[in-house]
């Protein structure tokens, strides 16, 4: 929106929601730390934002005197490099676009300071990546307030890497890319979200401490360290992005939870080769993936997946049919608290009875309140502007609202 006022000052305001994303195959270690250039290639499912989206309003007026931003209610640190990567990339882009005399630039944008508000739909304290989400959203807030259009990714890959692959929805890949500048790292989308709709996600939260070493820094010392790490990228994975890519191409569910799974376990193999080594699972994520193994045992047929990033949650990758005795599974051998609030959030999951069979078939010994809750979720579409102005997170004097 636009609100010219008395004195011939202008006003803009937008607002975007954008999405989580979770790898299938890994990105971990970069060439480049200041540009965030990867060691490999890696591809990752869009998840639906009606359950875990970032939303970010940005305002832009001459009345601004410095750029401010504001995250889950928070003022933080504007000067944060990777923040002011993303907005001198923008501001380039734009100010590349006036130049090119594209008429729909907003010049305003150019020469006036931001205000940005940014909330999560999910706790931040759940451990869940926000950082991919966050980015990806305000590039794509930015963008828009200031008319530019064209290659995002490499922005938002600058803000953080996972961050590039939140741009567009369904199955995406970032392809590592060969250039000293960068201009060739960027996101694809493989298949739209609509593509595989029987595919289910379940984002079991763990009960955790907190993470102990963050992505940055511990990627850092693993391509310092791990030899390991450098055999993956070299060799394993370049292989393993054409497998996936085919798997997803042909809903072959097998061969993409099979990849999934093993991808995820060299991802933590190369953490434990780090040295010093780092520790991403904890026993409860040891637990899920052995009760995976044994579901899928039982049935001769990998029906279900995991996949674990920088902490100990796990993301459980499943076919539509699956979910209800899956979810069940999951409650029997992790009761929940009886007391606390809902164990299962987002789409709706029938309760189901499980056979001694089964039950006797995974036998372990149920352990109490091990995971928090469930979010059960699917692969969704990528950023988008919020039209409705009451949801904008900044009042007209651009300052956060009450409720953000
Ligand atoms: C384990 O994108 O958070 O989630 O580029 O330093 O910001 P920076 O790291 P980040 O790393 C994500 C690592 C991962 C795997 C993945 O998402 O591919």
């Amino acid at each position: 929106i636009k609100m010219p006022e008395d004195s011939g000052k202008e006003f803009t305001m937008v607002t975007c929601s954008a999405p989580v994303n979770i790898a299938v195959i890994k990105y971990w270690g970069k060439r480049d730390e200041e540009l965030i250039l990867p060691i490999n290639s890696s591809l990752s499912v869009t998840l639906h934002q009606d359950q875990l989206k970032t939303t970010t309003t940005v305002a832009c007026s001459r009345s601004f005197q410095e750029d401010r931003i504001w995250l889950n209610g928070k003022e933080e640190d504007i000067t944060q490099p990777r923040l002011q990567s993303c907005l001198r990339e923008i501001r380039c882009l734009a100010r590349k676009r006036r130049s090119d005399g594209e008429a729909d630039v907003d010049t305003a944008g150019l020469s006036h300071k931001v205000h940005i508000c940014s909330v999560n739909n999910f706790p931040t304290a759940a451990g869940l990546a926000s950082s991919a989400a966050g980015y990806a959203c305000l590039v794509y807030t930015l963008s828009r307030v200031m008319g530019v259009e064209g290659e995002l990714s490499v922005v938002s890959r600058q803000g953080s890497g996972s961050a590039c692959r939140s741009m567009y929805g369904g199955f995406v890949q970032w392809i590592m890319g060969q250039q000293g500048d960068g201009k060739d790292s960027l996101s694809q989308q493989v298949e739209p979200e609509t593509h595989w709709p029987e595919l289910r996600v379940l984002v079991l939260v763990v009960s955790a401490e907190r993470k102990p070493v963050g992505s940055t820094s511990g990627m850092q010392t693993s391509v310092e360290t791990s030899i390991l790490l450098k055999h993956r990228a070299d060799s394993v994975v370049p292989a393993r992005m054409k497998e996936m890519i085919e798997a997803v191409h042909k809903r072959d569910f097998t061969a993409f939870a099979e990849l999934t799974m093993k991808d995820s376990n060299q991802f933590h193999a190369t953490c434990l080769d780090t040295y010093p080594p780092i520790f991403y699972l904890n026993d409860v994520s040891r637990r899920v993936i052995n009760l995976v193994h044994r579901y899928n045992r039982h049935y001769r047929e990998t029906k279900v997946a995991y996949t674990f990033d920088a902490g100990p949650n796990a993301v459980i990758y499943t076919l539509q049919q699956n979910v209800e005795e899956f979810v069940q599974v999951v409650k029997h051998f992790f009761p929940p608290e009886t007391n606390g609030g809902q164990f299962l959030k987002g789409l709706p999951v029938a309760p189901t009875t499980l056979s001694e069979e089964l039950k006797q078939a995974i036998g372990m010994e149920p352990m109490v309140k091990g995971i928090c809750y469930i979010i059960s979720t699917k692969a969704g579409p990528g950023p988008r502007v919020v039209e409705d102005p009451s949801e904008h997170l900044l009042g007209s004097d651009g300052l956060p609202k009450e409720s953000a």
